[in-house]
């Protein structure tokens, strides 16, 4: 019975959501954790392209079971129109359940959100400006925080909102010299969602935990990256949830033993959205050249990504704090005809050297990579179906992330779709389903 997490081990953008599309075809259950609006997980398949911000990345596999749990944040506007767009499109939703526990993104989390990161100005966190942070702190301050549970019950939502309200036209107009928000339009805007969501909102604590008992196969999506973790990543300069594996425990109430494997996803260079240290960021053509081939603009803001070299200290930490299983090693052909390629395999930090990520992240600003150069490999390996079908070069590159990482690859990815996963022979141990 493998329950498997997927994590990213970078900055988000991993391509997390083609892995969960490729796993969901074999897995009973596909379960998201954290996170919410902020994420854009890209499932491609049949000459389509669906962007997924909440909503499994498994609900093209209509046998399974897609659970929205405890630990996400959601904007009922956003999930409608996600929800909508799906539909249109022929997905069916019968199974999808969201979580009476999961908290819901206010109107006032976005303005808030939006007051800040522009009083901020250079210092900005540079956020999706989906509300995600506050919402995330109204649920840590406990008596501010609505509920998705709550939203589905007018009479609760009566009673709690006025108070929050009165809280936060107060800080708006104080603060931020902004307009206040009508109590009477916010309840309308909410009662409107609340109709729509309703029939999707109930307990997956007890749908998770029956599968976990029935034996069934399970796979833990995560959204953002190792790094993006507000305990874990490069703080301040994070999002407010806990994409780490460990976070699959907390957002959705399954114990650590309950987890068989967890699969980092690591891209074969690096992106990062928004700011905060970047120590292998590549800057002019070269960033250019390299966002252009892998087409690095946000699937949920359209921001271009910065972009930059592998970086050994980031993903050997996401290693362990992850207890990676194994790897997957993605957008490989994005690679294809650089004539070398960089791997960091320490930092330089005020004369010193660092080949452990420093657990004062603040000092990454200072960090200058020192890279390992390899050769590259040429040639369109997009149509690639077995390792066998890559360059040598590749392989060893493949070989020497498995060394930073200390645990195999068990996929090379050479493209978005469906068909472009090469399994290794440790991806066939790992994951037998996978090979029939
Ligand atoms: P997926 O799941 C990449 C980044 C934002 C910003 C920081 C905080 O697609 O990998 P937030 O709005 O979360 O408070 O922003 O986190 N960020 C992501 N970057 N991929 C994501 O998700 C991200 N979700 C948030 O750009 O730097
Ligand atoms: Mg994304």
């Amino acid at each position: 019975m493998p329950a498997i997490v997927v994590v990213g081990m970078q900055w988000g953008d991993e391509a997390k959501g083609k892995i969960v599309d490729v796993l969901s075809r074999h897995m009973d259950v596909c379960v998201r954790y954290n996170g919410g609006p902020n994420a854009g997980h890209k499932v491609v398949f049949d000459g389509q392209t669906h962007v997924h911000h909440v909503i499994p990345a498994g609900i093209h596999n209509p046998g399974t079971l897609c659970l929205v749990c405890d630990g996400l944040v959601i904007d009922p506007k956003e999930l409608s129109v996600e929800i909508d767009g799906l539909r249109k499109r022929g997905v069916r939703l019968d199974n999808l359940h969201i979580s009476q526990s999961a908290h819901v993104i206010m109107p006032w989390h976005k303005m808030v959100e939006r007051a800040e990161e522009t009083k901020l100005a250079e210092g900005k966190i540079g956020t999706t400006l989906r509300g995600i942070g506050p919402c995330y702190a109204d649920k840590a301050r406990r008596w501010s925080a609505v509920r998705m549970g709550d939203l589905v019950n007018l009479d609760v939502l009566r009673t709690k909102v006025p108070p929050i309200l009165q809280h936060y036209n107060a800080m708006l107009a104080c603060v931020y010299g902004a307009e206040p928000l009508e109590l009477d339009a916010v309840l309308a805007e909410c009662e409107t969602y609340a109709k729509e969501l309703a029939p999707y909102i109930g307990d997956t604590q007890a749908l998770l935990q029956d599968a976990v008992d029935a034996g069934k196969r399970t796979v833990f999506e995560g959204s953002q990256g190792t790094m993006l973790d507000l305990d874990q990543g490069t703080f301040p300069f994070v999002s407010s949830s806990h994409p780490i594996a460990g976070g699959a425990c907390l957002g959705t109430g399954v114990g650590p033993r309950d987890i068989n494997e967890v699969i980092g996803v690591v891209k074969a260079y690096t992106s990062r959205v928004g700011e905060g240290p970047f120590p292998t960021e590549l800057h002019g053509d070269a960033a250019s050249n390299l966002r252009e081939k892998g087409r690095e603009y946000g699937s949920t803001t359209g921001r271009p990504r910065r972009v930059g070299w592998l970086d050994a200290p980031c993903l050997s930490f996401a290693a362990r704090v992850n207890s990676v299983s194994a790897i997957t090693l993605q957008s490989v052909d994005v690679l294809s005809d650089f004539p070398t390629v960089k791997i960091c395999r320490a930092y330089r930090i005020n004369g010193k050297e660092y080949t452990r990520l420093p657990s004062d992240r603040s000092l990454l600003n200072l960090a200058e990579p020192v890279f390992e150069e390899f050769e590259g490999w040429t040639g369109d390996i997009t149509g690639a179906k077995s390792m066998a079908d890559l360059p040598a070069s590749l392989h060893s590159y493949v070989a020497t992330v498995e060394k930073v990482v200390s645990a195999p690859v068990a996929i090379v990815s050479v493209g978005p779709g469906r068909d472009q996963t090469i399994l290794t022979d440790a991806g066939k141990k790992l994951l037998p389903f996978l090979s029939v």
